[in-house]
């Protein structure tokens, strides 16, 4: 049996009280779903900054409301330690998602990025610390890496941040390990790598590339790729988040806890292919795409040039095992955006908005 399932399986036998901060989000909706349907009691929390209701709704209609009986939800900030220390009451285990994403927002606005990711994420750790949690895992960062010109990127060799957000997370790991160190906490951070997956917010001028770039093709827009396109991410479908979620949650190897790990596939897909990947996958449903061209733009200020994760202390320390590779995930992935975008689409359906790239 893999890792995953037997983690899954000790979930499902000793129920815990579970917190999930940023519930409404993409990662922390994906997190309380699985949570609820393996029967444990979860509060979330989030003050829908950039998450939505609609996930929830979503989650909620995934689980069926005998599940969802067993969620409680706070409305709030975590930069409002009161809010923080309520969310913590009587939870066993904290995992930590609420922040503000993205390089370009933190660039725009620091501030506000700041007072979410560093203030909010300051005030957690002191709520769960006095509310006697007994893990926090949280959401680092492969922002973390900077200029590090390394590859594949490894746990302790980092470069200078690129960007406030940046910033932000590599302080979330040193106030991780200051607490852990001085106040005995169990943390353990995980350094996603451009994570993707249904519920991923296509929209605004902050949305990833992945959601980006299906509702431009779906809708007949243009993508457009910043640089030459050969920039390149280890692209890592939520299902693998979700997994190293719930094994460092659970591990019970001393030398696995107050640690960072990469979580990612370990693999390098550059703009161009994946570009090409999405073309390729919609146009077997939607033969118009097979037409779309991506326009090329300058390059963003704070983007990191290539990354990519070695996950081998992942594997080691906590057994993780990434179940799907990009492709994979994007089929996953793709299946929602179509179903999402045709139900909330024009009268006669998706088809139609969908045939004229
Ligand atoms: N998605 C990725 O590729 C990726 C990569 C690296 C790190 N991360 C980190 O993972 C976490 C989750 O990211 P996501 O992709 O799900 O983003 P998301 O924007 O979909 O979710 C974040 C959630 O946090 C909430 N939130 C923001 N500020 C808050 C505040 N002050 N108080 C309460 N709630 C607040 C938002 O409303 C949102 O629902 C974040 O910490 C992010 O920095 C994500």
């Amino acid at each position: 049996m893999t890792a995953v399932r037997q983690v899954q399986e000790r979930i499902a036998r000793q129920p815990r009280r579970w917190l999930v901060t940023g519930s409404a989000g993409f990662i922390g909706s994906h997190l309380l779903e699985v949570l609820l349907r393996l029967g444990q009691e979860v509060t979330s929390l989030d003050n829908f900054a950039t998450g939505h209701r609609r996930n929830l709704e979503e989650v909620r209609a995934a689980v069926g409301e005998e599940a969802w009986a067993r969620h409680r939800f706070i409305e709030g900030d975590i930069a409002d330690l009161a809010v923080c220390r309520e969310a913590c009451k009587g939870v066993d285990i904290v995992l930590h998602q609420a922040a503000l994403g993205s390089v370009p927002r933190s660039l725009a606005d620091p501030i506000t990025t700041n007072t979410a990711n560093v203030t909010g994420f300051l005030n957690m750790l002191v709520a769960a610390r006095d509310a006697g949690v007994k893990r926090f895992v949280y959401a680092a960062s492969s922002s973390t890496y900077g200029d590090s010109p390394h590859l594949p990127k490894i746990e302790d060799r980092i470069g200078r941040p690129l960007s406030p957000y940046a910033v932000t997370k590599y302080v979330n790991e040193l106030y991780a390990d200051v607490f852990a160190r001085a106040y005995g906490m169990q943390n353990i951070g995980l350094r996603y790598f451009n994570v993707f997956g249904a519920r991923q917010d296509p929209n605004g001028a902050y949305a990833a590339v992945i959601p980006r770039w299906i509702k431009a093709l779906l809708e007949g827009g243009q993508v457009v790729i910043y640089g030459d396109g050969e920039t390149s991410r280890d692209f890592c479908y939520i299902a693998n988040a979700v997994q190293a979620n719930l094994l460092a949650a659970l591990t019970e190897d001393e030398a696995a806890v107050n640690q960072v790990y990469n979580v990612a596939v370990g693999g390098r897909t550059t703009l161009n292919h994946l570009f090409a990947m999405l073309r390729e996958l919609l146009s077997q449903r939607f033969p118009a795409v097979a037409q779309a061209q991506a326009a090329y733009a300058d390059f963003r200020p704070g983007d990191v040039r290539h990354s990519q994760a070695d996950i081998s202390k992942a594997c080691r320390l906590l057994g993780y095992a990434p179940t799907h590779d990009v492709r994979a995930g994007l089929e996953e992935a793709l299946a929602w955006y179509v179903e999402h975008f045709s139900r909330r689409g024009s009268a006669d359906g998706a088809g139609t908005r969908m045939a004229a790239p």
